[in-house]
């Protein structure tokens, strides 16, 4: 395959070149992409560099397979030139995820509908990858859902500096810095103080309801990717400062009681991309230093809500970068373009 990464030297750009290698995608050539900022910079793959060129309509000439990740503007201005090109799209913003016709896939999941983004197959030439908060949740709760469906989600959510690019982690660790040294910080890429603080996601706020747009594409990737209009869900999101890797809080009520702790432990031990992560007698359950750099979703802390029937309370942390992007997009492309789904290398 001929493999295209549209914004190579970001957060989620430079994951892709090390998913592409460790799962062994089968590449016979690799061009990278950017804006005209980096276009000459070098990076790393296979032990060769690997300079970086500014994007243009002619990029995908050539190209089986275009991994994009440079926002939805850009995603936006080059599907044409993409897909004209006849070359697959795997799209890392939000710009067409709710699109009809454009699947939203994540492949232990919902794994099928990969192929029919395909043009021969009479698809659009377009694949969505979901955002990363949804993919991470349902990860954990989609397992559970095809034995006893859920019919209400309110999630609590905890998430990286890295989940608002290479410049927000920048900016966590240079204000972490002054502010440990007493100097002033003014933050130049997120709305607050990052360093010892947290606050709700700085997506935008529907003034109507408001909810801010991460909780909104939580609600709504959930039931197009469960193909289940009737789940309701409600939450909170907040940036937390870490740099990697996000983490939830899920409270999950069943439409009956034919679930319980035991089953869902004996079915997510067995889920595929999913690790449970726990030792009671120690008080230990994943957290991200567990859990960055790993392709598994991790859970723990299955309880009973004590507040309510057929609830269930769980913890679930998953590296935002990796499933929530760069290998969930690979994956995308394997079960579209290769039928067939690579196992996680670092589980
Ligand atoms: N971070 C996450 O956890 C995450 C998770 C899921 C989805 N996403 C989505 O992935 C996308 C990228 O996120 P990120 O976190 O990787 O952001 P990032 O670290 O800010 O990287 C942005 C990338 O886009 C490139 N770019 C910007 N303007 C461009 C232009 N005019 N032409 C070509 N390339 C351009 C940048 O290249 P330069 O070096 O030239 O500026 C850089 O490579 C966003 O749509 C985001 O919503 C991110």
């Amino acid at each position: 395959m001929k493999v295209a990464i549209i914004g190579a030297t970001g957060a989620v750009g430079v994951e892709f070149m090390q998913v592409l290698e460790r799962r062994k995608f089968p590449i016979t050539e690799l061009t990278l992409w950017a804006s005209k900022r980096s276009a000459g910079t070098t990076l790393p793959f296979k032990g060769k560099d690997l300079t970086v060129r500014e994007l243009t309509k002619d990029s995908f000439k050539g190209m089986d397979l275009a991994l994009f990740s440079a926002g939805s503007k850009i995603s936006k201005d080059f599907r044409e030139a993409c897909v004209a090109a006849k070359c697959l799209m795997v799209d890392n913003s939000s710009a067409f995820r709710m699109e009809e016709g454009v699947p939203l896939v994540v492949p232990e999941i919902n794994p099928t509908e990969a192929a029919k983004a395909l043009v021969k197959n009479g698809g659009k030439g377009v694949i969505a990858n979901p955002n990363c908060t949804t993919i991470i949740a349902l990860m954990a709760l989609a397992p559970l859902h095809r034995v006893v469906p859920i019919k209400r989600l309110v999630a609590a959510t905890y998430q990286a500096a890295s989940g608002a690019g290479h410049a927000a982690m920048v900016e966590l660790e240079e204000g972490t810095r002054a502010y440990l040294e007493g100097k002033p910080f003014p933050p130049k890429v997120l709305p607050h103080p990052y360093a010892f603080n947290l606050f709700p996601h700085n997506s935008p706020f529907d003034p109507a309801t408001g909810y801010c747009e991460e909780e909104v594409k939580l609600l709504k990737e959930s039931r197009k990717i469960l193909s289940d209009q009737q789940i309701r869900v409600t939450g909170t999101c907040v940036r937390v400062p870490v740099l990697r890797t996000h983490a939830e809080a899920l409270n999950v009520e069943f439409s009956d009681s034919g679930m319980s702790v035991e089953r869902a432990y004996e079915i997510l031990k067995k889920a595929v991309g999913v690790t449970v992560l726990e030792d009671r007698a120690k008080n230990r359950w994943a957290m991200p230093v567990d859990v960055a750099g790993h392709d598994n979703v991790y859970v723990g802390r299955i309880r009973k809500d004590q507040s309510q029937d057929n609830t269930f309370d769980v913890w679930v942390v998953g590296d935002q970068l990796l499933k929530g992007a760069a290998l969930n997009a690979v994956q995308c492309a394997e079960v579209a373009l290769l039928g067939k789904l690579a196992p996680n290398a670092n589980p």
